[in-house]
């Protein structure tokens, strides 16, 4: 028996995770997803306190939830717990950024200078990009960056178990900019949402999902010292 070094599929699993904007229609079966929220649960967290409550919403209700979003940003209703602001990122990151969303729009089929089908492209991926699933990631009403850090290692953690299951996401923040909506959506009183994540089967024949997203290089992030 030929047996592979944990670090391959870590290097096949980590980096055959990408951001998908187009699904299949297929629900995943509730045992896979009992399975993949199990797994997630094993994201460390400050002190063992796994800060984060868990919305995962299909069928109906999702559809619903889509229409809400959609009608909020219509109505340009934003409310968002985590604050956000157009300059957050700024120099370096700004570069990045812009380049992401080139590269985005382009396998979009959406011109440099079309302002107007970005927006329409946004707008429309508040229904998941098609997904039959969304994730929405709450955490406690008083929560702060610190939660916010555990939040984010939990999501990146279903992200990969996702993906091991053979189930695509997106990571969305821009869901969490009607974080009002949800709550009134899904009956939840005062939790506060980091973001939501859109999941399912990838669409493989997509253009929108066969785009390469690359990396700063390494000494560009990282130092080793001593
Ligand atoms: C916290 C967070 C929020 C994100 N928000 C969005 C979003 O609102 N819409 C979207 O299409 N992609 C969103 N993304 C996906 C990023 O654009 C994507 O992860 C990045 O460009 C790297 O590409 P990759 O995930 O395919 O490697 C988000 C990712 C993260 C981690």
């Amino acid at each position: 028996m030929i047996t592979i070094p944990l670090s391959e599929y870590a290097e096949q699993l980590i980096r055959g995770r990408r951001a998908t904007r187009a699904f299949r229609p297929e629900a995943v079966p509730a045992e896979t997803l009992r399975a993949v929220f199990s797994l997630a649960g094993a994201a460390p967290s400050n002190s063992n306190t796994q800060p984060w409550h868990v919305e995962v919403v299909s069928g109906a209700i999702r559809d619903r939830l889509g229409e809400a979003l959609v009608a909020a940003h219509v109505r340009q209703d934003l409310s968002l717990d985590f604050p956000y602001s157009e300059d957050l990122y700024r120099g370096t990151y700004q570069r990045r950024r812009q380049q992401a969303g080139e590269r985005l729009y382009a396998a979009a089929g959406i011109g440099r200078e079309d302002h107007a089908a970005r927006e329409a492209y946004n707008a429309e991926s508040l229904r998941f990009y098609g997904a039959p699933h969304v994730a929405l990631l709450f955490t406690a009403p008083n929560a702060e960056v610190r939660m916010a850090a555990d939040v984010g290692i939990y999501a990146q953690t279903l992200m990969l178990a996702m993906t091991a299951y053979g189930i695509a996401s997106c990571p969305q923040g821009l869901l969490s900019f009607y974080a009002d909506t949800i709550r009134a959506e899904l009956g939840i009183k005062d939790r506060k949402i980091l973001l939501g994540i859109s999941f399912g089967y990838a669409d493989e024949s997509s253009p929108a999902n066969a785009f390469p997203m690359p990396r700063a290089e390494l000494g560009e992030t990282t130092r080793f010292h001593g």
